[in-house]
């Protein structure tokens, strides 16, 4: 691995324009490290932003993680920029929710339609799959590097209305352990991270009442915020934890033991 005292680790953070993705974008420029964030909405004050907070370097870069073209493309301008290639936080997401089957009144009121399945699929569970795709090559060239990549609670409890995407964050766990498995021996460590509940724009969409049902499971009380996860990714990509591997971390104020 590099000396990053003298030579900034390069960081690729999705869905680094909001909510959790840029609080991760935000603690990695605070560290000094050379950050792009990737996203497929506009962010026109992030760059200035991340180079306030002490980045080495910062770029934003229009991508859609769902397109493996994009991907390609982004990394190659991520690679060709700086020169290396050392942590990708997976972080995009999207939720889409509907019952699997809604039976009201003796009939079949609403189902979960195809294209709210594969829109979640494509983000959550692909889109991290292609990132890292892309990564590995540069970071095996490089002498090793992290990948931390987005679960949540749901992934592993299930959840009502999200067949979708209690699955994709289910399936995110599983690749975190089977690239534990491959890539350990390339010294490039692989983990999770687990959310609760998180004040963002994602769950902002949720109605109040089933906001009040979490948060009166959370042995913490409270809602969690955006800059309570950075850290946790922060962590699992630095030297601090050199010898965590595969795990997937709640941070959910303890959520999961609440439930
Ligand atoms: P958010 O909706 O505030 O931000 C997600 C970002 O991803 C947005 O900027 C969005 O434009 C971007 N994005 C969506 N599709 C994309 C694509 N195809 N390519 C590139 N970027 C794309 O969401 P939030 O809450 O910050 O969540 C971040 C991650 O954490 C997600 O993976 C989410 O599933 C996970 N998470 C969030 C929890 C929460 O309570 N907020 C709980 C558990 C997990």
């Amino acid at each position: 691995m590099a000396d990053h005292t003298t030579d900034p680790r390069v960081v690729v953070v999705t869905g680094g324009a909001n909510g959790i993705g840029r609080a991760i974008a935000r603690r990695f420029a605070r560290g000094g490290a050379r950050v792009s964030a990737w996203d497929v909405v506009p962010a026109p004050d992030l760059v200035a932003e991340l180079e306030g907070l002490g980045a080495s370097g910062a770029l934003f870069q229009r991508v859609d993680v769902t397109r493996a073209d994009e991907v390609a493309a982004a990394t190659e301008l991520v690679t060709t920029r700086w020169g290396r290639y050392d942590v990708l936080i997976n972080n995009a997401g999207i939720v889409r929710d509907a019952q699997l089957v809604k039976w009201k009144d003796g009939e079949v009121a609403s189902l979960m339609d195809d294209a709210t399945f594969d829109a979640v699929v494509a983000v959550n569970f692909k889109g991290v799959f292609l990132c890292a795709r892309a990564a590995v090559p540069h970071m095996i060239r490089g002498g090793g590097g992290a990948i931390v990549n987005a679960s949540s609670v749901v992934g592993l409890y299930g959840n009502f209305g999200q067949t979708n995407y209690a699955a994709t964050k289910s399936a995110v766990i599983t690749m975190t352990r089977t690239w534990a498995r491959e890539l350990g021996k390339h010294n490039i460590r692989v983990n999770a991270v687990a959310p609760g509940f998180i004040a963002t724009e994602m769950v902002a969409a949720m109605p109040q009442k089933i906001l009040d049902g979490m948060v009166s499971h959370t042995p913490l009380a409270r809602m969690g915020r955006p800059d309570e996860v950075a850290e946790a990714y922060y962590w699992l990509a630095s030297d601090a934890a050199s010898y965590v591997h595969g795990a997937t971390l709640s941070v959910d104020g303890g959520l999961v033991t609440g439930t």
